[in-house]
Formats: C-alpha cells, sequence, structure tokens
C-alpha cells in the first residue's frame, strides 16, 4: 500500500514537472513593473508610494506567509523567472507584450493600462483601464467588442453634441480598429446631429441613411431627451426592423435618473433596439485614479495570497509530505485561485471608480404581439459595465439577433387539405399529428427562427368525413376558396400567419400579406391512353385507300391493254403461228395481271415483242409495288398502329366534337381561363361541360375516351394512380401541355415585421431543393403507368391471330365468293341448256 502512494507520487511528479516552491517553503514575489516612459517623472513618486504601500501589507495583511517584490522601471523584463504575478503600469501595446510572455509560465498578470486599451483575456488576468470621469465612453464599446456583444461588420455612429471631437474620433476608434485581440474591424459611418435639432431636421437627417450602403447596425449616441424622437422617426423611416440593430448609448443619465422604462411603448414587433445607459453617481465621495487602483490590486493581491497560504498550510498538515508533494496546487492552478480571489474581493470591495456604472437593457419584442390580450413587449435587464471588471452580461445584448423568437409560442391557423396540411384526430377530437408539406416547411421555420406553435383550426369537422385515400377527384378543399374565418384571424392578427397553402390572389393581397410561393402547380388534363387500332385489316394497311383503288384500275385496266396490243400485232399473222392460249380473251389477259402482280407469273409469254414489253413494264411495277408492300406490312407488324392521343390544348380543341371536357366549378383555373388572352383558352372556357357528379361514370367517360378532366397535373396523377391500383391497367394518359400557374403561398398578418425573415427561410428551403423533396414525398410514387405516359412503349412484337386474321377473312372471301360464282355458273349454264333445248327441238321433232 504504501509503496503504491509511493510510485502514484513519483509519477505525478514526473507528469507535473513543474517545480516551482510551494507556498510554505518560499515566499511568493511578485514582479512590479513601473515603465518610466508611461508615467514620465511621477516614476519615483510612484514607485516610492507603491513600497510604502507593499511594506504595509506585509505587515498588516500578510501575517502567515511572505511575499518578496522586485520593481522594475522598464517593461522589457525576463518573465522566466519564478514571479507568482506581475503587477504592470505600462502602455496597453507594452501590457499585452508582457502579458504574452507571462501568460505561458502561469503568471498572474494585473495591469494598469491607459483607457481605450483592449482588456487582457478576463479569465486569466485583471486589466484597470485609467479612466478620466465622463470619457468612459469609448473604452465600454471597446469592451463591448473585444467581448463580442455585439458583433457588427459595419455600423452607422450618431452623435450629438454631447460627444465632443476627442470623445467621437476615440469612439470611432474603438469600434473600427482591429485591436491586438483578432476582434474584427467593423467600417463605421459618422452622423452628427446639430445643437438643437427639430423634428423636421432630425427626420431629414435620418432619411439620407441607405441601410443598403451604410449597414443595418446604428450606434445612436444621444442625449436621453432625443432617444424618444429618433425611435419614432426611425420607426417611421422603416430604419427599424427584423434587419436593423438599434444601440441606444445614453450618457446624461444617472444614478438617479434614468428612466428607460418610458422607451418600452415605442418599442414595436421586431425591432433589435437595446440601451446602454448612464447610471454613474455625481458625487464627490467618488474615489478612483491610479494611486487608489494599484493600492486596492496589491491589497487583493495579498489577501488572495494570505487566503492561498493559508489553504496550503491546512492541506499540508493533514497528509503526510510525500502527498502533499502530490497534492499540492500547481502553478497554474495557483493562479486561477488568486485570479478568482482577487475578482471576487474587488467585485465585493472595490470602491475605486464605483461610481462609474453604466447598465443595458434591451427590448424583448418578438412575438410579443401574439402572447394573448397584453402586450408583452419587454424591457429586460441584461448587463452591467464598470471600469474595473469591465462587462458583466446575463443573457446577449441583442435577444432576437442572436435567438430568433426565443421559444415563444406563435398561434397558427390551419384547416385539413391533404397533401397540404394533414391534421390527424384521436377519437376525442383532439389533434394529434400535423404533417403535408405545410407543416413540414412550418417546422422548419420553427426550427431555424427557434419559435414554437400552437394550431387553431377551423372547419374541423371536414377531417373526419375526408378520406385520405382519394386524393384525386374527390371534393377537396379548393386553395383558392380562401375561408372566411382563416382571413377574418390572420387579418385582425389573432394569429401570425396561415399555416396553409393558399393560391396567391390579388384580390386578398390587399387585406393580408403573402409569403413567397412555397410550391407552383400547374394545370393538366387527364385524357384516355391511346389506344392499339384493331389489327384486323393491318393487310391493307400499307396502303392508302387511292393507292389501293389504282392498283386495282391498273390491274383491270392492263388486262385489257394487254389483249389489244396481242390482239392487233401483226406478227402471229406473219409469222403464221396461231392466236390461241391464254391470253386470246381479254377475261384471261386480266388473269394473267393478276397472276403477274402477285408473282406468279402467267403459263405462257405472249409472242409478240411489243406485247412482251407490256408484260416486262407491269412486271417492274410489280416488283416496286410488293417490295414496297411486303416492307410497309413488315413495319405495321412491328409497330402497331395507335390511336391519335391528344396530347395539346390544341389537340383537344380539334377534337371538341369527339371529346367534352370539364373541371372543377369554381377553382383558379376557371378565372384564369375566362380572362385569359390567347383565344384557345377561351374556347376551353367556353365549351366546358358540367362534370359529372357520379364519379364512377366520371371515369368511366374519361376511360371511354370521351371526356377530358382539367386539374392540377399533381392530382390528375393521384387519379391515375387510384385507377391503376384499381384495375392495374394504365388507362389513362396526361397531356402534354402544362397550362396556368397557380402560386401557393402562407398568408400572414397584414404587415407583420417578419415576412423578409420567413421569405428568406423559405427562399433557402427551395434553394436546396427541401421543399421538392418533401412534395415529392406525398405525389404518387412513380409506377408502370408513369413512363411512357404520353407514348405507347414500342415493344418487339410476335405476330399472332390479330394481326393474321385478316388474311383467313380474305381466304373465306374468296371461298364464299366461289361458292356463289359456281352457284351463279350453275345457274347459268342451267338456264343456257334449257333456251337450247327449247331451239334445237324444232329441228329434232
Ligand atoms: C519572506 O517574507 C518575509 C516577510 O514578508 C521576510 O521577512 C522573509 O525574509 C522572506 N523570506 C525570504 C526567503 O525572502
Ligand atoms: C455619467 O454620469 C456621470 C454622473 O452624472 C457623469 O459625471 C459622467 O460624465 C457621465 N458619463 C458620460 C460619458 O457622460
Ligand atoms: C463607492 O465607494 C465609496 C467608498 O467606500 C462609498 O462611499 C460609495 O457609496 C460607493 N459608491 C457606490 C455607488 O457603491
Ligand atoms: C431558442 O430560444 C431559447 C430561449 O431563449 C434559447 O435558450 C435557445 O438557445 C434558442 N435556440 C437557438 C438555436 O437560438
Ligand atoms: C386525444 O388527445 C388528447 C390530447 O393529446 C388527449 O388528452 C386525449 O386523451 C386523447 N383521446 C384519446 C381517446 O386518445
Ligand atoms: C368548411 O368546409 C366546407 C367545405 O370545405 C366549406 O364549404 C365551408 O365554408 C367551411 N366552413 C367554414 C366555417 O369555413
Ligand atoms: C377511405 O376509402 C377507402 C377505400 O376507398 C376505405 O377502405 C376506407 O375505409 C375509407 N376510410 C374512411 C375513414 O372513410
Ligand atoms: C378576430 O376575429 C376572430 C373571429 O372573427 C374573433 O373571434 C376575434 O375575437 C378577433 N380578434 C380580435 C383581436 O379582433
Ligand atoms: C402587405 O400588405 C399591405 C397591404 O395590406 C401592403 O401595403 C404591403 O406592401 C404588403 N407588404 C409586403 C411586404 O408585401
Ligand atoms: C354512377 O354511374 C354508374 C355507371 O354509370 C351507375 O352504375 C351508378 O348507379 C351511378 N351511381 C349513382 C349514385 O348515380
Ligand atoms: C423483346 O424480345 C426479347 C427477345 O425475344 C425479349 O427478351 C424481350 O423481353 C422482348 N421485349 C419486350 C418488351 O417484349
Amino acid at each position: 500500500m504504501r509503496l503504491e502512494v509511493f510510485w502514484w507520487i513519483v509519477l505525478v511528479k514526473i507528469v507535473k514537472c513543474d517545480n516551482f516552491p510551494s507556498l510554505l517553503t518560499a515566499n511568493a514575489s511578485i514582479a512590479i513593473v513601473i515603465d518610466r516612459q508611461f508615467v514620465g517623472d511621477e516614476h519615483d513618486t510612484i514607485k516610492f508610494e507603491i513600497e510604502k504601500f507593499v511594506d504595509y501589507v506585509k505587515r498588516e495583511v500578510l501575517k502567515s506567509g511572505g511575499v518578496n517584490a522586485f520593481y522594475f522601471s522598464w517593461a522589457a523584463i525576463n518573465v522566466k523567472r519564478d514571479f507568482s504575478a506581475i503587477l504592470s503600469i505600462t502602455s496597453c501595446e507594452d501590457t499585452w507584450r508582457l502579458f504574452r510572455a507571462a501568460d505561458p509560465e502561469n503568471i498572474l498578470h494585473m495591469a494598469v493600462t491607459e483607457s481605450e486599451c483592449p482588456r487582457l483575456p478576463t479569465d486569466r488576468a485583471i486589466t484597470v483601464p485609467l479612466i478620466t470621469k465622463g470619457k468612459e465612453l469609448a473604452q465600454l464599446m471597446l469592451d463591448f467588442k473585444t467581448e463580442d456583444i455585439y458583433d457588427w461588420k459595419s455600423a452607422v455612429v450618431i452623435y450629438d453634441e454631447m460627444l465632443d471631437r476627442d470623445m467621437a474620433g476615440g469612439l470611432v476608434k474603438a469600434i473600427s480598429q482591429r485591436s491586438n485581440n483578432e476582434a474584427k474591424a467593423t467600417g463605421v459611418s459618422l452622423i452628427k446631429l446639430k445643437r438643437h435639432l427639430s423634428k423636421e431636421d432630425l427626420r431629414a437627417v435620418l432619411s439620407t441613411i441607405h441601410t443598403d450602403t451604410v449597414g443595418t447596425n446604428f450606434l445612436a449616441v444621444v442625449g436621453y431627451n432625443l432617444v424618444h424622437g429618433m425611435m419614432e422617426i426611425a420607426k417611421t423611416l422603416n430604419l427599424v426592423n427584423t434587419e436593423t440593430q438599434w444601440l441606444y448609448v445614453i450618457s446624461d443619465t444617472d444614478a438617479k435618473f434614468h428612466d428607460i422604462g418610458t422607451f418600452r411603448k415605442i418599442l414595436r414587433e421586431g425591432d433589435n433596439t437595446a440601451f446602454v445607459y448612464n447610471i454613474s453617481h455625481a458625487g464627490d465621495e467618488c474615489v478612483g485614479g491610479r494611486k487608489c487602483h494599484v493600492e486596492e490590486l496589491i491589497l487583493s493581491f495579498s489577501e488572495a495570497l494570505s487566503e492561498a497560504i493559508k489553504d496550503e498550510y491546512e492541506i499540508a498538515s493533514q497528509v503526510s509530505e510525500e502527498e502533499w508533494e502530490a497534492i499540492r496546487p500547481t502553478k497554474d492552478e495557483r493562479r486561477n485561485f488568486l485570479h478568482a480571489n482577487i475578482k471576487k474581493d474587488l467585485t465585493k470591495n472595490g470602491v475605486c471608480g464605483n461610481c462609474t456604472f453604466w447598465k443595458v437593457s434591451t427590448g424583448d419584442t418578438w412575438g410579443g404581439e401574439f402572447q394573448g390580450k397584453t402586450n408583452t413587449i419587454n424591457l429586460h435587464d441584461v448587463g452591467t459595465w464598470r471600469p474595473n471588471d469591465g462587462t458583466s452580461f446575463t443573457d446577449v445584448l441583442f435577444l432576437h439577433v442572436a435567438h430568433g423568437f426565443r421559444s415563444k409560442l406563435l398561434p397558427l391557423v390551419s384547416y385539413h387539405n391533404p397533401p397540404w396540411q394533414i391534421l390527424k384526430l384521436n377519437t376525442s377530437g383532439e389533434i394529434i399529428e400535423y404533417s403535408g408539406l405545410v407543416f413540414d416547411i412550418i417546422r422548419e421555420l420553427a426550427r431555424n427562427l427557434n419559435f414554437t406553435f400552437t394550431v387553431e383550426l377551423i372547419n374541423k369537422t371536414t377531417i373526419k368525413s375526408f378520406n385520405d385515400s382519394n386524393l384525386g377527384a374527390q371534393d377537396y378543399a379548393l386553395t383558392n376558396d380562401i375561408p372566411r374565418d382563416l382571413l377574418t384571424l390572420v387579418q385582425n392578427k389573432s394569429v401570425a400567419m396561415g399555416a396553409c397553402a393558399l393560391t396567391v390572389l390579388e384580390a386578398v393581397k390587399n387585406s393580408v400579406n403573402y409569403t413567397i410561393p412555397i410550391s407552383t402547380q400547374t394545370y393538366s388534363f387527364l385524357a384516355a391512353r391511346p389506344r392499339e387500332l384493331s389489327r384486323a385489316l393491318l393487310f391493307i394497311s400499307p396502303f392508302t385507300g387511292d393507292t389501293w383503288l389504282c392498283l386495282f384500275a391498273a390491274i383491270i385496266s392492263m388486262g385489257p391493254f394487254l389483249y389489244f396490243i396481242n390482239r392487233f400485232s401483226p406478227v402471229c399473222d406473219y409469222k403464221g403461228i396461231p392466236r390461241k392460249g391464254g391470253l386470246s380473251s381479254i377475261q384471261n389477259c386480266i388473269w394473267y395481271m393478276y397472276g403477274a402482280l402477285l408473282q406468279q407469273g402467267g403459263m405462257h409469254l405472249p409472242y409478240p415483242d411489243s406485247a412482251r414489253i407490256v408484260v416486262g413494264a407491269w412486271w417492274l411495277v410489280v416488283l416496286v409495288i410488293s417490295t414496297t408492300y411486303c416492307g410497309n406490312l413488315v413495319a405495321f407488324l412491328t409497330f402497331p398502329k395507335i390511336d391519335i392521343p391528344i396530347t395539346t390544348v390544341n389537340d383537344l380543341i380539334n377534337h371538341q366534337d369527339v371529346v367534352s371536357w370539364s373541371f372543377r366549378e369554381g377553382n383558379y383555373l376557371e378565372s384564369q381561363l375566362k380572362d385569359a388572352r390567347e383565344a384557345r383558352y377561351r374556347t376551353i372556357y367556353n365549351l366546358r361541360v358540367k362534370k359529372s357528379t357520379n364519379y364512377t361514370k366520371f371515369i368511366k367517360e374519361i376511360e371511354e375516351g370521351k371526356h377530358v378532366y382539367l386539374d392540377w397535373k399533381m392530382r390528375l396523377q393521384y387519379i391515375m394512380k387510384e385507377q391503376f391500383l384499381e384495375k392495374g391497367r394504365c388507362d389513362f394518359a396526361l397531356g402534354i401541355d402544362e397550362f396556368v400557374d397557380e402560386n401557393l403561398a402562407f398568408i400572414v398578418s397584414p404587415n407583420l415585421p417578419y415576412l423578409t425573415k420567413i421569405n428568406r427561410e423559405i427562399k433557402k428551403l427551395h434553394q436546396v431543393g427541401l421543399i421538392q423533396k418533401w412534395l415529392k414525398d406525398y405525389l404518387p410514387k412513380k409506377d408502370r403507368c408513369w413512363k411512357n405516359r404520353h407514348l405507347v412503349e414500342v415493344n418487339n412484337h410476335t405476330v399472332n391471330m390479330d394481326d393474321m386474321q385478316g388474311s383467313f377473312f380474305i381466304l373465306f372471301l374468296g371461298f364464299t365468293l366461289a361458292v356463289i360464282w359456281l352457284t351463279g355458273e350453275k345457274l347459268w349454264f342451267r338456264h343456257k341448256s334449257k333456251n337450247q333445248r327449247k331451239v334445237i327441238q324444232p329441228f329434232a321433232s
């Protein structure tokens, strides 16, 4: 056990590697740097005073230990020595240089330095700027800046005669300088107000400010009496809104009179306004100055040191020596201990400069109007400033710039209208779920602007009767039919926003404001999917009707032509060849030509060359005709012939005698078509029919190609999906034309200050594609009908009975014709032989 502890101690010692003497074994040492260049002739006096005071402290305060003080009269000292602390009275630059050298050695740094010097890090050092009373403004603004109380890239400084030239210069330097502490630089525009300014003058001055060029951050360093008027005028000039920040610095108040509360009444919804005001004491009992501060610091340090020594004795007396060596505070720990104690002591007992005291109040405005009956726009005290210890804030300076609505509850109003707003009720009629595109967006807005929301519901009863499974053509709520109640609630500012997708209508624009569109819906139409034509007559389709007619005429006329050529050719007579066989009758010649057409060839060729030329020419014709026919037939077999589809508005109008069309009465499309400039859209409007109330019938009519339905493309997709799920076929097709854009947006209370903020957030959501993605999630998923909605797919086709039936018909026709002909022939010959018998009989008898 003992051994274990020993090893542990050894280990810790190696790790610590921090070989500074404990306060028990050696006196703490402090370096007191009084820079001769900084203090000038007073150096010796100051040094003497300090030495005297240190002696006094050693005697009276540090009872149980000691402190060794080393004095330097230049700033470039070697801090590597075993100092516990440095007290420096140097210029700002030297203070920082000293700090950078001392900080890695974990030496506590107490700096008394010039005014307008950025403070050393407040968690490791103590800075006391020597401020002349009444000139603290620059230091105050600098402290705000280095502490990141405000974060401005640009600032408009408006100041009145209360600030003299030097002070104004110091202030601007404090705001704009890029300080040691890497605080960001700020661009500054200056506006000086004249003495005795009338309201009109003030308005004239402020109206020259263009926030595009000078930025949106205002620092008004003005007298108390001017603040009221300035706030009002700035508000009317729209210089106070959600985007701008106003910091009023009021220096002519004091401990007795500082009624900032009156400004609360001028604060409006959406303002970012804060006040920094002087509550310093004016009395003579106020003490300050270098001597006071230095002595106070030394005193506090000694007390802290004394405390530390006492602590160490106490602990050391309870443990063994080895253990003590292990657990005694490191140099860093000791510095923190001293720092914390000095700070505490200064805050509690510090009297130097205790008269100078400033307070910070800020407006809690956002969402105040919507927190019920009482106006809850408030002023909160968020911080203080003192020269000794600088800023001390309990909250941020501009509440809403940092935290948006600060989780305030905003009332919204909505109603059920899928897929935009989908509200679910439980059996007792409470809303248990909000979804739909609108609430996806609202939720994102709430996250980014930091608000929570409640939803007031209008038309609660419609939710239950609504069936989500057919979002298509049933009686959905029209987005351009904005419920009266909803409009009233938004208009009289009972709610902040209508959380519902509503059509942007000019008529509504003058009572409420719209956000930018969350979605744009286009209209299209739903028609029957074009069908394949019957293939029974496929074999005649390669040629058009007149081609067939010409061909027929050619066959009929070529026969007689061949006959006459053949008949009147003198070659046979000349050569004495008997004219017999096939081509000696017109009838045979026609059959011959027909046979040639089908590439069967005749039994004989005509003998005369002239007739052979005719036949030869015919063969050439036949070659062309039959090749064309065969080729085309194959093509028709492969690519089925499709009905002419209705895909555009013009198609639709051209088919007006075949199809009727309709759309939902009272929707946005109706109003747009009615007033359309293009004649074809007015035609669509004029020739519309009333939509059938019987849904089954209505769908059937579309399916049969008798009717076309015009609506949002989205809804048509729902109908298609529904029908596909029901029947498993793709019976519908969408038009290619998309016409009439309908913009959907939220409505907000008139002149709601947050409209620009909301719009920006919505725009961002559009840009990253979130809204599109969310909407897609609510739309029907892609299916078989989805692809080639407009075209019928071309697939490879095996020839089947549908294609062949035509030829079988021909065969059957030929057969029937032959039988009829046979009967005719039979009858004809019987009749003829009867006549012959009649004629012959007299000879016989
Ligand atoms: C420590 O300080 C005491 C009184 O402050 C002094 O009497 C003593 O000499 C100092 N010891 C050392 C080692 O400097
Ligand atoms: C703050 O108020 C005190 C007391 O009225 C006054 O002496 C001091 O000059 C004021 N500060 C400024 C910056 O005006
Ligand atoms: C400042 O300190 C002095 C001296 O202790 C005291 O009389 C005075 O009341 C203090 N002032 C404030 C504002 O605390
Ligand atoms: C939202 O507001 C609350 C209350 O003020 C605050 O605590 C929180 O940090 C804020 N959230 C954001 C992200 O700003
Ligand atoms: C409906 O929801 C409300 C609020 O969440 C709850 O108080 C109530 O018990 C629920 N009713 C049923 C039947 O679940
Ligand atoms: C409720 O909805 C129906 C149909 O959507 C509508 O006709 C009616 O005007 C609505 N009622 C109210 C109070 O808005
Ligand atoms: C909605 O319609 C589907 C089929 O059309 C039906 O099965 C379901 O019960 C209906 N739901 C309600 C709440 O009416
Ligand atoms: C706003 O209108 C609603 C509905 O008409 C009404 O109940 C409410 O009291 C009105 N609120 C105000 C502040 O006028
Ligand atoms: C809001 O509507 C009012 C009319 O009610 C109009 O004057 C104002 O310009 C609108 N605001 C915006 C930002 O469009
Ligand atoms: C709707 O039309 C279908 C087919 O035309 C018919 O069978 C059905 O009875 C009709 N329904 C109603 C409610 O008229
Ligand atoms: C076309 O024919 C090929 C080979 O016979 C077959 O694999 C393919 O599935 C056919 N495509 C269609 C669309 O029928």
